[in-house]
């Protein structure tokens, strides 16, 4: 259990106070006890705000790297079938490791507590909301006076199968027959248990692993044989690539050059050809004046539909940090309208269903600019359609402007 509480610790401190994405984090740590490291930190990240209270009722002005350690044990002692004590004894021994033995007394001392129960979780009022759904009020709040229930987007979602995308036609047979439950899933691709199998594939680029919700933003261009697409935020590439692999011409670019690596060496790993660019999509080229069929812009956001992979999506966030959003959100999309040929198409999405990040922007985008109809509207909105996160989606808001 040590060296798993040693490396949950490390991944737990980069997604706490380096805000590192938790799935890639998870990623990247080296660990001979890896499942019980990855449960350790999904838990925690799951109960982070429960964590948080407890020990704030016990101990007061942690350095923030040794909460990171405290949060993990309270989450290991309340919530693994591990004995208290047993866990309270690795968590001296790491923490004196980490920090050095001077505050071994200390966290034995505030573990030992948590272990007697000497914190009783609050039942009703801000506090409780916070530890049921894991989130900050004000995204609580937020959710629910766009009328969408909390708990639909922010308690996790038990997802037993993976989804999947076959890249070529040719290899369909070959994936269903070496994949014992793989099946052609209703709401597009492909869907089976986790295996090693399906992970050998992913590595061939044989098969990618992708959420049926992000398939649904690609389609909703239509036939993309032989049209030019521009992406405009397309880092790590997944829908970069699949418009490639549904014959489109692609140009993906990204604000961040790491992130743009990502997509190079996604299509490299599917055997795709796109372009790839560095750009800040808030900012005008007039080298793609009007110059593509498709535009999408799959614009950074908050996150909310994706919070049963991402639980890390809700931690350390404000509500400027929301604002901040919805203002490179607008100028994304202001931007990318000007890259649209006659009679093409801009998609707009996000994995987040507020509507300041989406009806609201749309209602704005189409009100300032006359080119532009919404063609795909629904019965939840005339800006377009909202795909809400159960064990199969995840929650995205997609929006097909047509130019005209
Ligand atoms: C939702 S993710 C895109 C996911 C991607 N379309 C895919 O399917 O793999 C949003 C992306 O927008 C990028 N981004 C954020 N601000 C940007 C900006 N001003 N210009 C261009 N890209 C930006 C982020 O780096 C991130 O990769």
């Amino acid at each position: 259990m040590l060296e798993a509480m040693e490396k949950a610790y490390s991944v737990l401190d980069d997604v706490f106070r380096k805000g590192a994405f938790v799935n890639i984090a998870i990623k990247k740590a080296e660990c001979t006890e890896k499942q019980l490291m990855t449960g350790i930190v999904y838990g925690t990240v799951e109960r982070y705000y429960e964590c948080e209270y407890i020990i704030s009722k016990l101990a007061r002005s942690v350095k923030p790297a040794l909460k990171s350690l405290l949060y993990e044990c309270v989450y290991m002692i309340g919530h693994m079938r591990m004995p208290a004590y047993a866990v309270v004894d690795a968590a001296v021994d790491t923490a004196g490791k980490i920090f050095g033995s001077g505050v071994r007394g200390f966290v034995n001392a505030v573990l030992k507590n948590v272990a007697a129960g000497k914190v009783v979780l609050p039942e009703s009022g801000n506090e409780y909301e916070k530890i049921k759904y894991n989130a900050p009020n004000f995204i609580i709040e937020k959710l629910r006076s766009d009328g969408f229930d909390p708990a639909l987007f922010l308690l996790p979602v038990q997802k037993d199968k993976v989804h999947f995308r076959i890249g070529r036609l040719s290899d369909v047979e070959r994936v269903l027959s070496s994949v014992a439950d793989a099946k052609a899933s209703p709401v597009g691709g492909y869907v089976a248990s986790a295996c090693p199998e399906l992970e050998k594939l992913n590595a061939e680029g044989v098969i990618t692993f992708q959420s049926p919700s992000s398939i649904e933003c690609v389609k909703a261009f239509g036939d993309l044989n032989g049209k030019k697409l521009l992406d405009v935020c397309a880092a790590p590439g997944g829908k970069a690539v699949f418009a490639a692999q549904s014959g489109a011409e692609v140009t993906a670019s990204d604000i961040y050059p790491h992130r743009v690596d990502l997509i190079r060496s996604y299509a490299e790993r599917m055997g795709v050809k796109l372009t790839t660019k560095v750009a800040d999509a808030t900012v005008y080229n007039e080298n793609y004046s009007e110059a593509f069929d498709c535009v999408l812009a799959d614009v950074p956001c908050s996150g909310l539909g994706v919070v049963s992979t991402r639980p890390d999506i809700t931690l350390n966030k404000t509500e400027n940090d929301f604002v901040k959003l919805c203002r490179v959100q607008a100028a994304i999309l202001k931007v990318a309208s000007r890259y649209v040929a006659q009679g093409g198409k801009l998609v707009y999405s996000t994995c987040t269903p507020l509507k300041d990040e989406t009806e609201n922007r749309i209602r704005e985008f189409v009100s300032e600019n006359v080119g532009f109809r919404v063609a795909n509207p629904t019965e939840d909105s005339l800006f377009g359609r909202y795909i809400y996160p159960d064990e199969i989606m995840d929650g995205f808001f997609v929006s097909v402007l047509e130019r005209i």
